[in-house]
C-alpha cells in the first residue's frame, strides 16, 4: 500500500469509489433515499483540495483504493467544481483546519486504509500549525473517528440543493 498526493488526473477514478463507498456503506445509517440524494448531489472530489496540494490517495497495486485529506480552507463539507472560487484560509492560531472526503472502497474496508489516510492529514495539518480540526462526519463514519480520538460536538444536517439535507455529526479533535 502507498500513500501519495491526489492529481488532477486521479478526480474521474476517485468520483467512481465515492459513488461505491457511499452506496455500499452507508445504507445500515441512512434511508436509501438519502443515499441516492447524497450520492446525487453532495459528493464529488473537492477540487480545491486537490491544487491545495492536501488530498491524499491510498494505492494497492497502482490503483486508487482510497483517498482523504485536510483543509486549511473554511470549506467544512461538500464537493467543489474546478471553476469554483476558493473559500478563504483559515488562522492556525486560531482557528480549527478540517478533515475533508474520507473514502475507501468497500472491497478493503477495515484494511486501516482510512487510518492510514487520517495519520498522514493530521501530519500535514500539525506541520502548518494546527492545534485542532473539526470535520464533519456521516453517521457510518463515526465510529472509525472515534476511534482516532475525536469527540462529537453534536448533530448537523448539511444544506443541499433542491431542499435535501444530510444529517451528519460534527466532530473536533486536538492534534
Ligand atoms: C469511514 C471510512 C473512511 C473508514 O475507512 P476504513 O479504511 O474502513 O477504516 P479503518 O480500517 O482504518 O478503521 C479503523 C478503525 O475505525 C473503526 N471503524 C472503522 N469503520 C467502522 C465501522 N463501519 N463501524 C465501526 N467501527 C469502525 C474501527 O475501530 C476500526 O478498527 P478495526 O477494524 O480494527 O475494528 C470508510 O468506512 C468509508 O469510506 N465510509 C464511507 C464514506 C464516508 O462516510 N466517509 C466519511 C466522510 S466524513
Amino acid at each position: 500500500m502507498k500513500l501519495r498526493l491526489a492529481e488532477a488526473e486521479d478526480v474521474a477514478h476517485i468520483n467512481k469509489l465515492i459513488v461505491r463507498s457511499i452506496e455500499a456503506l452507508h445504507l445500515e445509517h441512512y434511508h436509501s433515499d438519502e443515499v441516492a440524494s447524497a450520492v446525487r448531489l453532495a459528493y464529488g472530489v473537492d477540487w480545491q483540495l486537490v491544487r491545495d496540494r492536501t488530498y491524499y490517495v491510498a494505492e494497492v497495486d497502482r490503483i486508487v483504493v482510497g483517498a482523504g485529506g485536510w483543509s486549511y480552507r473554511h470549506t467544512i463539507s461538500g464537493g467543489h467544481g474546478p471553476d469554483e472560487a476558493a473559500s478563504p484560509s483559515l488562522d492556525p492560531a486560531s482557528e480549527a483546519c478540517r478533515i475533508r472526503a474520507f473514502y475507501v472502497d468497500p472491497d478493503y474496508a477495515r484494511s486501516g486504509i482510512g487510518s492510514l489516510l487520517l495519520v498522514q492529514c493530521e501530519d500535514a495539518a500539525r506541520e502548518a500549525s494546527f492545534a485542532r480540526v473539526e470535520l464533519t462526519s456521516t453517521l457510518q463514519a463515526v465510529p472509525f473517528y472515534l476511534r482516532h480520538g475525536y469527540a462529537i460536538m453534536g448533530p448537523m444536517e448539511l444544506p443541499f440543493d433542491e431542499g435535501f439535507m444530510l444529517r451528519v455529526q460534527l466532530m473536533e479533535k486536538l492534534l
